[in-house]
């Protein structure tokens, strides 16, 4: 039997970074949705296939090959044989994810490869809808959040970082539009599992929200015993 710790929420809520260090600190795998999604989108990009064209998306998909691998850098993802982790991380992407993550049958492709994953290893998932579709059974269900201003905050952060400019009021704008969007769509979308934990990270350092998720998921497991 393998342990699922399940976390969804809103674009910027941390949600990668922690789910990394909890796997890390676990022995377990990170699996992130949301790169299968940006994956696929590159694919349209790539092709020319427009966000509004549902039906073109779908024929496409018989034509894309998403799998997942692991190194030193954590989870890869593959598209079509290629590894695309350094090109799935620009805002054109983030949008085109946006749109074509509501096509039920782009959802579909990707629903048995995360599902196999949580069958095989023990797993630390994050996307939107990990806790109410994806993993229903999942050990531990959280659903971290933070106001948009914080979430805008750290992007802007991490652009600054990475030594681009970038204006944090865009940003926040961005993040706002992409909830909305994310938390409307018709097939699975971003809410709390009413059996989800709700943490808010606004005022949280990262190890803190870390240590939170391991208790409550250590306090699972010592209760199901
Ligand atoms: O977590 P992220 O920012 O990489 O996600 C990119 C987009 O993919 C986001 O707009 C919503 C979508 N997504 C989804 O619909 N379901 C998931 N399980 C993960 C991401």
């Amino acid at each position: 039997m393998s342990f699922q710790i399940a976390i969804d929420g809103p674009a910027g809520a941390g949600k990668s970074t922690i789910a990394k260090e909890i796997a890390k600190r676990l022995g377990w795998i990170y699996a992130d949705t949301g790169a299968m999604y940006r994956a696929m989108a590159l694919y349209c990009i790539r092709n020319g296939i427009s966000a509004e064209n549902e039906s073109d998306i779908e024929s496409a998909l018989k034509n894309i090959d998403i799998s997942i691998a692991y190194n030193d850098d954590g989870q890869q993802v593959i598209l079509n044989g290629e590894n695309v982790n350094a090109f799935i991380r620009t805002g054109q992407v983030s949008a085109m994810t946006s749109s074509i993550s509501a096509y039920p049958a782009v959802r579909e492709k990707l629903l048995g490869l995360q599902r196999q994953l949580a069958r095989e290893h023990n797993v630390v998932m994050d996307g939107r809808d990990i806790g109410t579709c994806v993993l229903p059974d999942a050990t531990l269900k959280v659903y971290l959040t933070a106001s948009a201003f914080e979430r805008a905050r750290r992007r802007y952060e991490e652009y600054r970082q990475k030594g681009t400019d970038s204006d944090i009021s865009l940003i926040e704008k961005e993040i706002i539009e992409r909830d909305e969007k994310d938390m409307n769509r018709k097939i699975a979308p971003l809410k709390r599992a009413e059996d989800a934990e709700f943490i808010d990270s606004s005022d949280m350092s990262i190890e803190e929200v870390v240590e939170t998720v391991i208790g409550l998921f250590r306090d699972k497991t010592r209760s199901a015993r």
